[in-house]
């Protein structure tokens, strides 16, 4: 209101001026939040990150809200999404797929990076998640670290107080081919989301069998390498699953070890990959229908259960993560001073009412961070 009155006190002034000010006005009236001032960007600075990833739907608004500091929206850009993380005071940022075959071109990353803070503002968004997992080599990595830090540098000068993140696997030992320039992409963002899931996906010793996604080990000595690198703690997101792995069993040892089928991954030929992902709330489901009691796997911190599929007459062994198993996660981020913890993703819950209390102990657990 008081901007339109301007405009038109001005408009009897000097014309030009009134022409500029009715455009930048019709783009304001354009916000679809109930109060303008939720289309403004999050100016908040948080000392501990709840960095969440949304990937469609409507669920968001079960979302536990008086937790989450950012949501990566990546599902179709939804206002409504929008509108109630800045009422939380979250910010929400786009997913970025950055232009992999062109790193090393210049004005390839800057056509990339100025199209991405287009969305961005028109969207009323506060950041980028870059989220690319090629195999790069060190060579070609340079260059996706100089891209990160363009758009870091771009995206904070554009939209004041945006947050620049950038995804890396569970360890910086080249995970599936991914190369990259660990402390230059620490240097380059606001925060790395440390993906400290599908940890199977190259099963190089031992025999070809089911195990955890986010073993606690392996997890602890995946991060413990960032942080040898010298990349602060500060920087890191611990990101963990809100899914497990259905796998079909070869065969099952008298100790309940399911050998899985080899499937080749990027060079090797035992990979988590001859699973299938499913939620969490699908797993609960499956729990229930098939009145499973789920073990608990010490070494790796995890829950697991076996049962047989009747029409395929093969074992599955189903390894996930519930509230009891991401606890240990969380404090042994707490306990490192990591920067927050995150999930992939959001909408691996049921929200209804039938499923509330089970949800709701899942966004509890982030409270052993806090
Ligand atoms: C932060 O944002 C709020 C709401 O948009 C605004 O009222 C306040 O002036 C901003 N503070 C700073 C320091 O930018
Ligand atoms: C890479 O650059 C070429 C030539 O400029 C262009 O045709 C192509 O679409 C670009 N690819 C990507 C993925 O941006
Ligand atoms: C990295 O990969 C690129 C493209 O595949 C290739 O041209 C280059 O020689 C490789 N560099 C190294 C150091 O392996
Ligand atoms: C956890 O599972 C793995 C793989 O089946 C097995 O090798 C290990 O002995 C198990 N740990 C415990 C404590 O049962
Ligand atoms: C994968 O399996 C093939 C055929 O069984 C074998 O020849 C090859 O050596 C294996 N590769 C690795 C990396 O184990
Ligand atoms: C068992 O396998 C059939 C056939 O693939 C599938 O439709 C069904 O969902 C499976 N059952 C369970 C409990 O996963």
């Amino acid at each position: 209101m008081k901007s339109s009155f301007r405009c038109l006190v001005l408009c009897g002034v000097f014309a030009t001026v009134c022409l500029v000010s009715a455009v930048k006005i019709v783009d304001k009236v354009d916000c679809p939040c109930s109060k303008q001032s939720l289309c403004q960007p999050v100016n908040i600075t948080y000392e501990k990150e709840i960095f969440v990833f949304s990937v469609g739907g409507k669920d968001w608004a079960k979302y536990d809200w008086s937790l989450i500091t950012t949501v990566a929206m990546f599902g179709d850009y939804d206002p409504g999404l929008m509108c109630q993380a800045h009422s939380a005071g979250a910010r929400v940022v786009l997913k970025g797929l950055p232009p992999v075959s062109n790193l090393s071109d210049p004005s390839a990353r800057k056509a990339w990076i100025d199209q991405q803070i287009a969305l961005a503002q028109k969207q009323y968004m506060d950041g980028i998640n870059i989220d690319t997992e090629d195999a790069l080599n060190s060579s070609e990595a340079v260059y996706l670290t100089k891209l990160v830090a363009e758009a870091r540098d771009a995206f904070h000068k554009a939209i004041p107080h945006s947050q620049v993140s950038f995804d890396v696997a569970w360890s910086p030992d080249c995970i599936d081919g991914r190369c990259y320039d660990y402390p230059g992409l620490a240097k380059a963002s606001d925060l790395l989301f440390v993906m400290s899931y599908d940890e199977q996906g190259q099963i190089l010793e031992g025999p070809c069998i089911a195990k955890a996604n986010s073993p606690y080990k392996k997890t602890a000595t995946g991060v413990q390498g960032f942080l040898d690198m010298g990349i602060p703690a500060q920087k890191l997101v611990l990101g963990v699953p809100w899914y497990g792995y259905d796998y079909p069993c070869v065969s099952l040892s008298e100790d309940g070890v399911c050998t899985i089928p080899f499937h080749p991954y990027r060079g090797v030929n035992c990979s988590d990959a001859a699973g299938s992902q499913k939620c969490y709330n699908v797993i609960l489901d499956l729990i229930e229908t098939m009145e499973i009691t789920p073990s608990w796997n010490d070494t790796y911190k995890a829950p697991y259960f076996t049962y047989f599929n009747e029409s395929k007459q093969e074992f599955h062994q189903v390894w996930y993560d519930n509230p009891v198993s991401l606890t240990y996660r969380y404090k042994y981020a707490k306990d490192k001073g990591f920067l927050g913890v995150g999930m992939w993703e959001a909408d691996c819950l049921d929200y209804s009412p039938a499923g509330a209390a089970a949800s709701q102990a899942m966004w509890n657990a982030f409270n052993s961070f806090l």
